[in-house]
């Protein structure tokens, strides 16, 4: 036994004493931990070792020690006897809890940062849906379909997220449009037809100082813009167009042309199907159009909310906002 056994107030003669059993200063519930690793490194033949435990000092405090230990053998490999040197490692060993302490708090803090974020844009969602009964669930619905063809992509998991949360909020900006409009139940003149195209840029206008992982302004405002340049409010074509953006557009098209509109019922999977197939090589991006279309095929449900609505006999197709 090394002489800085002394710091526990052992002195090495004591602890070499006939008669005295080290065993007896490691802490009780750490002994049967060290036995069997003692037992282990024995029947490995192994020439040194270490281990970590609590050593119950003299005055009856305990502190945490490393143990290197080495073992020395005659010549024929028969073990002689161990030596042992003991470290003090309580200072290491707290600072180390302490450091794995404040690393799960901020973990705890970041989790509860990004769950009030989410519950921010879920009341911001719900803010536009309150004005705007026909498009109640509307954003949700969307955000699901963007979100399932954002994972069948093989997108990366915070770039689903990003496109799921962006869909929450994608028609936010028509809370600067008046109710009247956004319930009218006749074709819009072209005075209203402009206003609501002023959605894209008013949602933007209100998310981009929300400071986020994700640039949820800008895949907001492109929500509109058409493969083909045929969209709003830019014009942007082709891949100019964010790629959460362009399927954002896809899924938005789908389940408006599905459910009710002020206007006109909804039209069904069918008819949106149609529209897809239809758009896929103009107005959408062929790619996220014919994913959307494969999962719509293999009956993604929209948890069972699309499914609901009846699929009527063919109307004209209307415009949507
Ligand atoms: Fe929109």
């Amino acid at each position: 036994m090394s002489d800085n056994i002394r710091q526990f107030g052992y002195s090495p003669e004591e602890l070499t004493a006939p008669g005295f059993l080290y065993a007896t200063i490691i802490h009780p519930e750490d002994l049967p931990r060290v036995e069997s690793e003692t037992g282990e490194f024995e029947a490995k033949g192994s020439s040194s070792f270490f281990h970590q435990y609590r050593i119950v000092m003299k005055n009856g405090e305990s502190r945490w020690v490393v143990e290197r230990n080495r073992a020395e053998r005659d010549s024929s490999g028969l073990l002689l006897y161990h030596f042992g040197v003991v470290i003090d490692d309580t200072e290491r060993r707290n600072a180390e809890m302490e450091a794995k302490k404040n690393h799960m708090a901020l973990q705890e803090s970041l989790r509860k940062l990004e769950l009030s974020f989410r519950q921010t844009i879920e009341v911001l969602s719900s803010t536009t849906e309150a004005r705007d009964p026909y498009t109640a669930g509307h954003q949700r619905k969307v955000a699901l379909l963007s979100e399932a063809v954002a994972r069948r992509l093989g997108l990366p998991d915070e770039t689903c997220e990003g496109i799921y949360l962006a869909a929450m909020v994608h028609d936010l900006g028509k809370i600067s449009i008046p109710a009247e409009i956004l319930s009218k139940p006749s074709r819009l003149n072209d005075f209203e037809m402009a206003l609501i195209r002023t959605h894209p840029d008013s949602a933007y206008e209100i998310l981009k100082n929300v400071e986020s992982r994700w640039d949820l302004a800008e895949i907001v405002r492109q929500h509109h813009e058409r493969w083909d340049g045929s969209g709003y409010p830019r014009g942007l074509r082709g891949e100019e167009i964010l790629l959460e953006a362009r399927i954002l557009a896809v899924a938005d098209v789908v389940e408006a042309i599905a459910s009710d509109r002020p206007y006109r019922p909804g039209l069904g999977l069918k008819a949106a199907m149609a529209a897809l197939e239809e758009g896929k090589r103009r107005e959408f991006d062929p790619q996220v159009a014919q994913t959307c279309l494969d999962l719509l095929k293999e009956g993604f449900d929209f948890h069972g909310e699309l499914l609901s609505i009846p699929i009527p006999e063919e109307r004209p197709v209307l415009p949507d906002g």
